[in-house]
């Protein structure tokens, strides 16, 4: 069944608007003639997106699922309905797994992961009543693949992927797509402002190889896509028309995934520590 009527207008429901990739992704619907319910914690950082037609900017906090019902009522009551799910908000945890608290994980968690499950669980009755819509879940190469001092970011990636995947068996009967977006690094402020730490006490054990990851990690930025490319992959996502389920977008991530390939698990485990400076550690 096609996920998206083409007579009508279409509208497109964004977490994370605010900035970076969501922005992009609001632009370029918007600049495709679609409706765009443009949402984001704090509508006070619209910026441009208040003054474009056809644009509903709306308050929206995945962790919050008051929120999360308010926007995507909004969004019915203007546009009448919602052809495309773009769940895009989210943010990097870095540093040592054995260093996080129990409130950061869960921050980490409620936000990448219990977000996407609650704008998806209060979206679904509408796309089933209208006979059809498209979610794309903005996961990352980080979902498919690790690197250094990611582990419960990678955690939180790698929940939406399978997360994603498995969706497709139950909603496909109702005409309902879920595809996912792998990008690699993107310019965004996602290492800036975007980011939480698990970590800071420089005496700690793991010091030295934190410092060795984040000059490292500091050193990989120049290759980054910008937002308006990654925002590309996700509106193909939206309306290519087809299964595929899986997007990855950009040089970087196409080059790890390529080398995860081609290696068994100790190989590239070691290749990547390697290149961020933990070559000490045995991959045995
Ligand atoms: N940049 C990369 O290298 C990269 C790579 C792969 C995947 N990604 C993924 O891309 C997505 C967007 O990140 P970005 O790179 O565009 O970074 P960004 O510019 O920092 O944007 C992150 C967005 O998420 C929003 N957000 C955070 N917590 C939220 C919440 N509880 N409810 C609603 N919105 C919330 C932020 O809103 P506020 O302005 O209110 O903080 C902001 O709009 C994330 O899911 C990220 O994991 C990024």
């Amino acid at each position: 069944m096609n996920a998206i009527d083409n007579t009508t207008p279409k509208t497109v429901l964004i977490t994370g608007c605010s900035s970076g990739i969501g922005r992009a992704a609001a632009h370029r619907f918007a600049q495709a003639g679609w409706r765009v319910a443009a949402t984001m914690r704090n509508t006070g950082d619209a910026g441009d997106l208040a003054e474009l037609p056809n644009v509903l900017v709306h308050a929206l906090d995945v962790t919050d699922q008051a929120s999360v019902k308010a926007a995507i009522d909004a969004t019915l009551a203007r546009f009448g309905r919602i052809d495309a799910v773009i769940n895009n908000a989210g943010f990097g945890l870095f540093g040592p797994f054995e260093t996080a608290s129990d409130a950061v994980i869960e921050r980490q968690f409620n936000t990448n992961v219990f977000g996407v499950f609650n704008v998806i669980r209060a979206v679904l009755p509408a796309l089933r009543s209208q006979g059809g819509g498209v979610i794309v879940n903005v996961a990352s190469v980080g979902g498919l693949t690790t690197l250094p001092f990611n582990s419960l970011y990678h955690a939180t990636k790698y929940a939406v992927v399978g997360f994603t995947e498995g969706l497709n068996h139950e909603l496909a009967q109702f005409g309902i797509r879920a595809k996912f977006v792998a990008p690699g690094g993107v310019s965004t402020d996602f290492a800036g402002r975007s980011l939480s730490v698990t970590f800071a006490d420089q005496n700690h054990p793991y010091a030295a190889s934190v410092a060795k990851a984040m000059e490292a990690w500091g050193s990989r930025r120049g290759g980054y896509a910008t937002p308006a490319q990654t925002a590309e992959a996700i509106f193909t996502a939206a309306t290519d028309d087809t299964a595929q389920v899986r997007y990855v977008c950009g040089a970087d991530a196409e080059s790890l995934l390529a080398t995860r390939a081609k290696l068994d698990d100790a190989g590239y485990l070691q290749l990547v520590r390697q290149s961020f400076g933990l070559d000490a550690q045995s991959a045995t």
